[in-house]
């Protein structure tokens, strides 16, 4: 088995990310957690690539669908449907439109536990309710109420890969290998060597 070091995931730092000036802060948010970023890009997505990119996963609209009933319910809210794929149908449109409508930062970041571990720092998907100390929970305040009124993607700023296979997928559809740089970072020996060897001197 490959070690942990090596676990990787895929980061995207969303229009409003960039357009509100926190693409250094959400990048040290990471960096200072000790992973290390293999790549990254700042491009205009094309309306298919970013379809392409939320289907990639075919369980995608039944897992979103139902995370956005909870919210709803979990708040004593109506959902606007019972059936997940109905709302995910409507969310994909407005999350083309999300995406495609500024530049974006596209990253890939490595280390133990790389997806979990970014998950935990971004912050769960609805602002309104991500913990304070995330991202998510410190920079931005959106909710499902606002996007509904609005008829809209909840803008939550970063889009992180939820689990290693969705993370390789994700990587191979956004980066060539060209483009990912192998290297050592000097703290991975304190963060990951088992004897932290080589200190004193
Ligand atoms: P992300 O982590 O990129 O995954 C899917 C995105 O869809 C999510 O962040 C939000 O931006 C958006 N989203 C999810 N559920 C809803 C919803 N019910 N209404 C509007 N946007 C949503």
């Amino acid at each position: 088995m490959k070690h942990h070091k090596f676990e990787r995931t895929l980061v995207i730092i969303k229009p409003d990310g960039v357009q509100r000036s926190l693409m250094g802060e959400i990048i040290k948010r990471y960096e200072r957690a000790g992973l290390k970023l293999t790549a990254i890009k700042m491009t205009k997505a094309t309306p298919k690539f970013i379809e392409k990119h939320y289907t990639l996963d075919p369980e995608w609209r039944r897992i979103t669908g139902e995370k956005s009933i909870k919210g709803y319910l979990s708040k004593g809210l109506k959902p606007p449907s019972e059936d997940p794929f109905k709302i995910t149908e409507v969310v994909l449109k407005y999350l083309v439109k999300y995406l495609t409508s500024g530049p974006i930062i596209v990253m890939i970041w490595q280390g133990a536990h790389a997806v979990a571990i970014i998950r935990k720092l971004t912050g769960g998907t609805e602002p309104l309710t991500s913990d304070v100390g995330t991202i998510r929970g410190d920079y931005v305040l959106d909710s499902y109420q606002m996007t509904d009124t609005d008829g809209r993607a909840v803008r939550n700023l970063v889009h992180a890969s939820g689990s290693v296979k969705e993370a390789e997928n994700e990587i191979k559809h956004w980066f060539d290998k060209k483009e990912i740089v192998d290297y050592k970072l000097v703290q991975e020996q304190i963060l990951y060597d088992v004897n932290m060897d080589g200190i004193l001197e």
